[in-house]
């Protein structure tokens, strides 16, 4: 294949950006609208968030959630932990996060989004979570230094980059020696089609850049991280007609996935 025919094929990564951005501005500033995905308390409950912990956060986080499973009972958060949130979005995880590593510990939530970062540190200076900070950055490169990090977290959030490799060499590299990577995301289980991958609006939907899940681990442990569970989840399902139709045909679908750095 020509690079030109690579370039031809592969999404717009300009526009893609921009309707990343333009998607999660809304998530922050209405969270009520309307979207191929469901977004809440009541999807976080169906997914496996506790209600002790979401009770124990700031609502409006809740309200703005966008994850697509839960992974803290693979992440076994301690007491005193780093933990760094790629795609930290409104501050959900990161909130979550800071309740099991406590008052020694450190949450970052990296995220792209100015009005996301802005919701999430207001939420978080709102209710007084001084472990938790933001960082505006790329999941790619997060600017954070090597082998600084106990766990990498992520919900929903792998699918929306270009390139997945990039992202989970960046996790490992932040990570220390037996750190983990815990996170939800959308695959497929079958490759999708270009009409799909190519199509900007369909990927910031969460839906165009789902890799097939064997790709998706293939590419966790290119970057020298081993995955030692992937865990299913059916709670999840989008919810827009276009989105559920992509779901049957291509078997997109959540997991949760744990890997280790050895
Ligand atoms: C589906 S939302 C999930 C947010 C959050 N994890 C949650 O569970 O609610 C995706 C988030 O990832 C951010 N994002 C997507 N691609 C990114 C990238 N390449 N670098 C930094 N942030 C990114 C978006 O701005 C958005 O806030």
């Amino acid at each position: 294949m020509t690079v030109a025919t690579e370039l031809k094929k592969s999404v717009d990564v300009v526009a893609l950006e921009e309707k990343v951005k333009a998607m999660y501005r809304d998530v922050a500033t209405n969270p009520h609208g309307d979207y191929h995905f469901e977004m809440g308390r009541e999807m976080a409950e169906r997914l496996g968030y506790l209600t002790a912990d979401l009770d124990a956060i700031p609502q409006q986080s809740i309200d703005s959630f966008a994850g697509v499973g839960y992974y803290f009972d693979l992440a076994e958060l301690k007491a005193g932990e780093t933990v760094v949130d790629l795609g930290s979005g409104s501050g959900m995880d990161t909130f979550v996060a800071a309740l099991k590593v406590g008052e020694t510990g450190r949450v970052i939530g990296i995220d792209m989004t100015d009005e996301q970062l802005d919701k999430a540190r207001s939420l978080r200076d709102g209710a007084g979570f001084d472990q938790v900070t933001y960082q505006k950055a790329y999941i790619e490169s997060t600017g954070l230094e090597s082998e600084s990090t106990d766990a990498v977290i992520s919900n929903g959030v792998v699918n929306l980059a270009p390139v997945k490799e990039k992202v989970f060499r960046e996790a490992a590299r932040i990570l220390r020696s037996g750190g983990r990577l815990a996170l939800s995301d959308i695959v497929t289980d079958t490759r999708l089609p270009e009409g799909i991958t190519c199509d900007a609006t369909l990927w910031a939907a969460c839906i165009g850049g789902a890799l097939q899940i064997d790709d998706y681990i293939a590419a966790i442990e290119a970057a020298g991280l081993k995955v030692e569970r992937v865990k299913h989840n059916p709670e999840y399902q989008f919810i827009s007609d276009s989105a559920q139709g992509a779901t049957s045909k291509f078997g997109v679908k959540s997991v949760s996935i744990l890997a280790v750095k050895p």
